[in-house]
């Protein structure tokens, strides 16, 4: 079956600490909220709004039972490349591996609506979700000089994600959050 196209996105994954659900403009609040936290440049509640509203898009939160947000994470589709938008962690719920959860569910989500291949931009001195990125088949392919305001981003891609070899490596990083979870 090599080579073959695969139809199957992975599980979305949920534990018992934490949900993963779709993003909707009730949570836009809390949204705003943790990327004033977290973005220098952060994003208004205004243009969440608009990003909600295009049918191109798909947008994530991870929340506790309890209802408090802790994380959300979004792609825009363009044909079969899921260009991801912003993946964000509150710093005090970082390390516990909910990136790489928002990350499986944004993965089976851009599956699950035709991608093909995977892309983003991220900070140059951001060594630790190029890490998280890398774990996920993400490989730079160059930089955009400037693309923040004082810094270049890299821009990363991970291709064929419909096939075997990325459903295997999909799912030993499921595995993996079995394990601890
Ligand atoms: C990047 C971010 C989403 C990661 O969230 P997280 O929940 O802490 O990530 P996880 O616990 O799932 O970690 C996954 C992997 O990311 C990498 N990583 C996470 N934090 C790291 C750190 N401080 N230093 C180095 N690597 C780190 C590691 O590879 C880690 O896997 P490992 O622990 O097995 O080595 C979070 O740090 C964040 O929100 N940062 C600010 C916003 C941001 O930079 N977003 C990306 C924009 S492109």
């Amino acid at each position: 079956m090599a080579g073959s196209a695969l139809v199957m996105a992975p599980p979305a994954p949920t534990t018992p600490q934490f949900e993963i659900r779709a993003m909707t403009p009730d949570d836009l609040m809390a949204v705003v909220e943790l990327e004033r936290d977290i973005y220098p440049q952060p994003w208004s509640m205004r243009v969440f709004e608009e990003e909600l509203a295009l049918s191109n898009r798909t947008y994530l939160v991870a929340e506790l039972a309890a209802g408090e947000l802790l994380g959300y994470g979004g792609f825009l589709l363009v044909e079969d490349d899921a260009h991801i938008t912003t993946l964000a962690v509150g710093e005090s719920a970082r390390g516990r591996r909910l990136g790489t959860h928002l990350m499986v569910a944004l993965v089976a989500a851009a599956l699950a609506r035709g991608a093909r291949h995977l892309t983003l931009e991220v900070r140059v001195s951001n060594k630790a979700a190029q890490a998280l990125y890398r774990r996920f088949g993400f490989a730079p392919v160059g930089l955009r000089k400037n693309y923040y305001r004082n810094e270049d981003a890299m821009v990363m891609w991970a291709t064929d994600i419909d096939q075997a070899g990325y459903q295997a490596r999909m799912e030993s990083i499921i595995e993996l959050l079995e394990e601890q979870a």
